[in-house]
C-alpha cells in the first residue's frame, strides 16, 4: 500500500506517548470491461487474437480485473476468455452471465485456465427492470440472484454480483439485495448506473446508503460501473469512491454501450492528480497514451480530439494567452505533466489566436533566430496568414520566412490498384523521390493499406501511422478528405490529402507527410523537440 495522505496515529508505550503521522491511502481496485462493456459497441468487435493483445497490455497498465466477456454469448467470446486466461498471470480474469445456471456452467468452463478468476453475475434491482424485464417481483428477483451466487461460488470463490439499473433502483429494496447476495457468498457488489442517470451527488449517496445500512458490507467490497449517458459517468465514479466503493469498473477511452463507460484514464489520473484524495490505483500511468492509441486503433474507434487525458489536443495550446504562460511555465496551464501519461511533451499549435512567444519558439525551432523588429514584422504577415487558413505548418512557417513554398522532395508519378472481391488488392506506385524515379508494389487487406505499403516500401523507412480519417467533403460522396498522422523516429508529422478518388486523397496526405520529414530531416535539423 503507498503511504500518502490518510493519517494514522501511532502510539508506543515503550518511548514516550508522542504523535507520528504516517501518511496511507486505500487501493482502488481497477475492473477494466474495454473487452465486455466496450467491445459491446457497433463495429468495435475483436477476434480472440486482438483481445489477447489487449489483455496483455492491460496487464502491464497495471490492471487487478480484466472482464474478458460474456461467453455464453458466442463461440468466439468464449475462446477469447480461453485464451486470455492462458496469456495472462497476475489480473483477475472475469466472466460475465446473466443469473442463468447454463450461463454459470459455460463461464465456469471457459475460466478453466484462468489462474485467478471471478464469475460476475447479476440481475435486475430497479422496479422498472423487474417489471418490465423480468416480468417478475422484487422477492423472486432476490431468490433468483442467491441461486446463481451460490451456482457460482461452487466454481470459484470470487463472485462478483450486479444488481443492474442500481442507478434507478429504491435504496432501501437495493440495501436488501446487497445484503442477500453478500450472504450468499458474494465478494463483490457492483451498482450500475446501467443507464447513465443519475446525479454524483445521489450516485455517492447510494453507495454511502448501502454502506451504513447493509449489516455484512465488510464481507464484501463495492464496485460503481456508470454509463455516460449524461456526461456524469467519470463524476459518479469519483463519488461512488469518496463515499466507500472500492472497486471502479472503467474502459480504455471511455468507450462502451451508447454514450460509453466511465474510462480508466481519467479515473486514474483524477485519483493521481488529486493528492488530497486519500486513494490510489496501481496503474502505471505512463503506459495510457500507449494504450488509448491501442485500443482506438484495433477497435477502430477514433479518440475525439479533445477528450480528456487521451485527446490530440489534450496537451496543444493554441490561444496566445495560453502558449505565452506554457512557454513560461508549463505548470501556468497543464495540471498534469504530458510525461505522466506517455505523451512525449506538450505542444504548441499555430493559429490566428497565437501570440509572437509562440511564434518566435517555433521559428527558433526551425533554425530561424529573429530580432525584436523583425520579429514584429514576420507576426503581422504570420497573423495574415493564420487568418486565411485554419493553422500554420512547418511548411508555412519556412514560406513565410523564405517568400516561396520550400521544394518537394517527393512527387506523386503514377498509382495503379486492382481490387475487389476475390482478389488480394495489389498496388503500384512510381514516385520521383529527390528527382529519381523509384516504383514498387505492394498487396494489402484493401487498397489504400496495399498503396501505402508500396509506398513504404518505396520508402524504405520504418513509419508508423498513427492516425487515419477519411471523411467525404460537404456531404457529396464523390470527393475524399484525408487527415492522417504518421510517427518517424519519436516525431510525428501531419499529412493531408484531398481527391475525388480516396486512394489518390490517401496518397496526397501520406507523400504530404512524407515530404515533412525529408524537409525536417534532411535540409533544416530539428533544434528542439517538440511535436507540431
Ligand atoms: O451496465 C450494466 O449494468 C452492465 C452490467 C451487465 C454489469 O454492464
Ligand atoms: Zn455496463
Amino acid at each position: 500500500m503507498r503511504l500518502r495522505i490518510k493519517q494514522l496515529r501511532l502510539e508506543t508505550k515503550i518511548k514516550k506517548p508522542r504523535l507520528k503521522i504516517i501518511t496511507m491511502s486505500d487501493k482502488i481496485f481497477i475492473f477494466d470491461t474495454t473487452l465486455r462493456d466496450g467491445e459491446q459497441v457497433p463495429g468495435c468487435q475483436l477476434d480472440t487474437q486482438e483481445k489477447v493483445v489487449i489483455a496483455k497490455e492491460l496487464e502491464l497498465l497495471g490492471v487487478d480485473v480484466i472482464e474478458a466477456g460474456f461467453p455464453i454469448s458466442s463461440p468466439e467470446d468464449f475462446r477469447s476468455i480461453i485464451e486470455i486466461s492462458k496469456a495472462v498471470n497476475d489480473p483477475v480474469v472475469c466472466a460475465l452471465t446473466r443469473a442463468v445456471m447454463s450461463d454459470i456452467d459455460c463461464a465456469a468452463e471457459s475460466l478453466k485456465y484462468a489462474k485467478r478468476k471471478r464469475i460476475h453475475t447479476g440481475i435486475g434491482a430497479s422496479d422498472f427492470h423487474i417489471k418490465h424485464k423480468f416480468n417478475s417481483t422484487r422477492e423472486k428477483i432476490i431468490e433468483r440472484g442467491v441461486a446463481a451466487v451460490k451456482y457460482a461460488k461452487k466454481f470459484v470463490e470470487d463472485v462478483e454480483f450486479y444488481a443492474e439499473d442500481a442507478g434507478r433502483a429504491d435504496n432501501a429494496f437495493l440495501a436488501q439485495m446487497v445484503e442477500a447476495m453478500i450472504a450468499a457468498g458474494a465478494t463483490v457488489i457492483n451498482i450500475p448506473d446501467t443507464t447513465g442517470y443519475c446525479l454524483p451527488q445521489a450516485y455517492g449517496e447510494k453507495i454511502k446508503y448501502l454502506m451504513d445500512h447493509v449489516s455484512n458490507i465488510d464481507r464484501a467490497i463495492l464496485s460503481c460501473h456508470c454509463h455516460n449517458d449524461l456526461g456524469m459517468a467519470t463524476a459518479n465514479t469519483i463519488a461512488g469512491i469518496q463515499n466507500g466503493a472500492r472497486q471502479v469498473e472503467v474502459t480504455m477511452n471511455g468507450i462502451g454501450e451508447r454514450a460509453g463507460n466511465t474510462s480508466l484514464e481519467e479515473v486514474a489520473m483524477i485519483l493521481k492528480t488529486h493528492q488530497s484524495l486519500p486513494y490510489h490505483t496501481d496503474i502505471n500511468t505512463r503506459k495510457i497514451h500507449y494504450m488509448s492509441t491501442l485500443v482506438s486503433k484495433m477497435m477502430r474507434m477514433p479518440v475525439q480530439p479533445n477528450k480528456a487525458i487521451v485527446g490530440r489536443n489534450a496537451f496543444a495550446h493554441s490561444s496566445g494567452i495560453h502558449q505565452d504562460g506554457v512557454l513560461k511555465n508549463r505548470d501556468n496551464y497543464e495540471i498534469i505533466a504530458p510525461e505522466d501519461v506517455g505523451v512525449n511533451e506538450s505542444s504548441i499549435v499555430l493559429t490566428a489566436r497565437s501570440g509572437k512567444a509562440a511564434l518566435n519558439f517555433h521559428l527558433t525551432r526551425l533554425g530561424y533566430h529573429l530580432e525584436k523588429p523583425k520579429l514584429e514584422e514576420t507576426y503581422e504577415r504570420f497573423l495574415k496568414m493564420a487568418d486565411e487558413q485554419k493553422d500554420v505548418s512547418d511548411e508555412d512557417m519556412i514560406t513565410l520566412m523564405e517568400g516561396k513554398r520550400p521544394d518537394t522532395n517527393i512527387e506523386i508519378s503514377h498509382v495503379q490498384v486492382v481490387c475487389g472481391q476475390p482478389l488480394q488488392p495489389v498496388s503500384t506506385v512510381e514516385l520521383i523521390v529527390n528527382g529519381e524515379a523509384r516504383r514498387e508494389s505492394a498487396t494489402g487487406n484493401g487498397p489504400i493499406n496495399a498503396t501505402l505499403r508500396a509506398i513504404d516500401k518505396i520508402m524504405g523507412a520504418k513509419i508508423e501511422l498513427e492516425e487515419f480519417l477519411v471523411q467525404s467533403m460537404g456531404g457529396s460522396r464523390e470527393t475524399g478528405k484525408v487527415h492522417l498522422r504518421i510517427k518517424y523516429e519519436g516525431q510525428t508529422y501531419q499529412g493531408f490529402g484531398i481527391e475525388e478518388d480516396i486512394v489518390m486523397a490517401s496518397v496526397h496526405a501520406y507523400v504530404n507527410a512524407l515530404n515533412k520529414i525529408m524537409l525536417f530531416k534532411v535540409t533544416k535539423p530539428v533544434k528542439q523537440k517538440v511535436a507540431v
